[in-house]
């Protein structure tokens, strides 16, 4: 994967700086040239010498030690790297670059690159949320810098939310996507959806279900990287949607609107949104007080966005299902009239709502079937559109 590629692995002050050594391993057996800088914080949590260890080089810990193979330390980093990875990155060195300070030897190096970089924050949720980390986020994005979100869960400092470094392979993911970026869809325009739809039932509560928006996401990502102009009609506000087109929906009946408006012109409809079956038949204007002993709904249909919209482009459909995968995913590719359909088990953990990856079954309307090992939903999605881009060429 990354074979003949120089990648430069910055690692910072954070306690998961230990998972750098497995990042740098897996580069390693990736086939990858691997440049370890190391600010004077991460020496505190990881040694160098694993480091030098597992990459066979010196890690480069200061400006100012003798240089080895390299002249000008920072330069020459600078200008070997094909990439430089920056994992894990603290607050601290984001807000430093975000500055274009150059006082140490990775913030020269990342000043001085013209290769692509990309980030993979870890840090205390509440650092990660605090506005200034992220309008320093927001800069480095609209500067090109890839960032690679933190995951949720439970941080070393102790506290629940969202800061743990990002699983080693959706980092490399990135990197891959980076690296290898195709332009085959270049004046290609794709319309994509995203996150589960929400059905109101009084001016405060819904009828909804668990989609994140992550899979739509990747996808929309992934099109707009490979040269796609990219309408993303999604339920849901995503990190980073620079250079997408994004139409924020909230219901079924929103997105049949803006998707029948979106796909004139279009060349291809990925439907990965978890729209609504059924909805609330009637909406009340004043919130449902509570006090009876118990309330009945009645749901009617919501349209079938699929079936409805109708035009010349290639129709690819997702199926969320937890018993029959294939045998129901079959039933809706004929039955939506679909080129291709995302047989998705949403029983496994490591492949339902929200997780960050995916493992799926393509079936195509010609009756051939491929199956992909879990992966991360950023690779599903280039799968998906590897297919589109032969389809569309
Ligand atoms: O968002 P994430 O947390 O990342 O989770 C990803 C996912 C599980 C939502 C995604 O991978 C997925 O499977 N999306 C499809 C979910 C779904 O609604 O499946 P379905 O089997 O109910 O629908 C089949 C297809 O018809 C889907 O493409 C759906 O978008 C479409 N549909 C469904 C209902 C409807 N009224 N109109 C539609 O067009």
């Amino acid at each position: 994967m990354f074979k003949e590629k120089t990648i430069v692995l910055g690692i910072t002050g954070s306690v998961a700086a230990y998972k750098a050594a497995d990042l740098a391993s897996r580069l390693v057996q990736a086939g990858a040239a691997v440049e370890v800088i190391m600010t004077e914080s991460a020496q505190k949590f990881i040694a160098p010498l694993t480091l030098r260890a597992l990459t066979n080089r010196q890690p480069v810990t200061s400006m100012w030690q003798d240089a080895n193979k390299f002249s000008i330390e920072h330069v020459s980093l600078a200008d070997a790297a094909d990439a430089v990875l920056i994992a894990p990155a603290t607050a601290n060195t984001i807000a430093r670059l975000a500055c274009g300070l150059a006082d140490d030897i990775l913030s020269s190096t990342v000043l001085a690159t013209r290769a692509p970089v990309i980030i993979a924050p870890a840090m205390n949720c509440n650092m990660y949320e605090n506005a200034a980390t992220q309008a320093n986020i927001a800069a480095l994005k609209s500067r090109g810098f890839t960032f690679v979100e933190p995951e949720s869960g439970r941080l070393a400092c102790g506290a629940e939310g969202k800061g743990r470094l990002a699983a080693a392979e959706v980092i490399l993911a990135a990197l891959d996507a980076v690296l290898n970026r195709k332009n085959d869809l270049a004046g290609r325009s794709i319309v994509v959806t995203a996150g589960g739809t929400r059905e109101p039932l009084d001016p405060v509560r819904y009828v909804g279900n668990r989609s994140s928006g992550k899979m739509g996401y990747a996808l929309a990502a992934a099109a707009r990287d490979r040269g796609a102009s990219v309408r993303l009609v999604s339920t849901v506000d995503m990190p980073d949607s620079s250079g997408l087109s994004v139409i924020r929906v909230e219901t079924a009946a929103q997105m049949l609107e803006a998707v029948r408006d979106a796909v004139k012109g279009a060349d291809a409809l990925i439907m990965a949104a978890a729209v609504a079956d059924f909805r609330p038949s009637t909406v009340a204007g004043d919130k449902i007080k509570k006090g009876a002993t118990s309330l009945d709904l009645k749901l009617e249909p919501t349209p079938d966005i699929l079936s409805e919209v109708k035009g010349d482009f290639v129709r690819v459909g997702f199926a969320a299902e937890t018993v029959d995968l294939i045998g129901n995913a079959k039933k809706k590719l004929a039955g939506k009239n679909l080129d291709l359909i995302v047989a998705n088990d949403v029983t496994a953990p490591d492949s339902s709502f929200g997780a960050e990856t995916n493992m799926v079954t393509l079936l195509f309307k010609d009756g051939h079937a491929e199956d992909l090992p879990l992966m991360p939903k950023r690779a599903v999605a280039e799968k998906i559109l590897d297919y589109l881009a032969v389809r569309l060429s």
